[in-house]
């Protein structure tokens, strides 16, 4: 059993010590409830629940705690990837839900399975998803005050479970600021993606990701014959020519666990089998 989940970037220059320490112990926590969880359920159970989990902490930027657009909205992205069946689903620009995991998670019952803007919002009132609104009071000062993004990150899960099956989960309230309807890379495969071989989550700049095709491109030279290793240098590479800014964390079907990031600070927490992990 392998588990590694992501909270995005932290921002060095404009979050406190404080904030990394609440930031290091929340993802401990949510590590621990997910490998406990992950022994009675499947690697693609676990991956969302774990995502829910970091949606519903107002100090990651999904969820509870997105940011806000430039009109003053939220818009929230996520997806997820059972490995075993490549089947994917997501929702793009959602709004007024708690925990847009759990929309995508549904999909997966669908034979669309990736609903944008309106129509993902009615699907999930016709679905019995309550309206919630996730914004903070933090999330409100920085919008009211024009800061950009705090480092606030995407937030994100990949999981082996106990059968060799893989999973990937994404989250994202978006880049905060952006023009309503820009489309975030969380809820496409550049940035949520998984097979039979290596699971793959991103965090960073959208644009960027999905310039590069990152969590795709990983998982296919893995599925090709890369180590994980080799796939994340050569993809991270080719981020270089526009100075692309992204992170992404990865397991592989034999365990193996990876994460890069083409600017510091991306902040996870991992579970190899044996201990823990947490970088921030
Ligand atoms: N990676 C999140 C976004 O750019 O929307």
């Amino acid at each position: 059993m392998r588990i590694l989940i992501h909270g995005g970037f932290f921002s060095e220059s404009s979050q406190s010590n404080e904030t990394k320490l609440e930031k290091q112990q929340a993802l401990i926590q949510i590590l621990e409830k997910a490998k406990d969880y992950l022994t009675e359920h499947t690697a693609l159970q676990t991956s969302i629940y774990a995502v829910s989990l970091l949606e519903d902490c107002p100090l990651f930027n999904a969820g509870i705690g997105s940011q806000i657009q430039s009109d003053g909205e939220i818009r929230m992205s996520a997806a997820i990837m059972d490995g075993a069946t490549q089947k994917f689903s997501g929702v793009i620009n959602i709004e007024d839900v708690k925990n847009p995991i759990h929309v995508a998670e549904k999909l997966m019952e669908e034979d669309d399975r990736v609903l944008g803007g309106s129509g993902a919002c009615r699907y999930a009132k016709l679905s019995g998803f309550e309206a919630y609104s996730t914004q903070t009071e933090d999330r409100k000062k920085e919008y009211l005050s024009k800061k950009q993004s705090t480092g606030t990150g995407t937030v994100g899960c990949v999981v082996l479970d106990q059968e060799g099956k893989l999973a990937a989960a994404t989250s994202t309230g978006g880049k905060g600021f952006e023009i309503p309807g820009r489309v975030s890379d969380s809820a496409t495969i550049a940035g949520n993606f998984a097979n039979q071989h290596c699971a793959v989550s991103c965090t960073g700049v959208g644009e960027d990701i999905v310039s590069n095709g990152l969590a795709t491109k990983i998982v296919t030279r893995v599925t090709d014959g890369m180590t994980l290793e080799q796939a994340f240098k050569k993809s991270f590479s080719e981020l270089k020519p526009y100075d692309g800014f992204a992170g992404a964390i990865a397991v592989s079907k034999n365990g193996d666990l990876y994460f890069l990031e083409s600017h510091p600070k991306i902040v996870y927490a991992s579970y190899n089998g044996a201990e823990n992990t947490v970088f921030t």
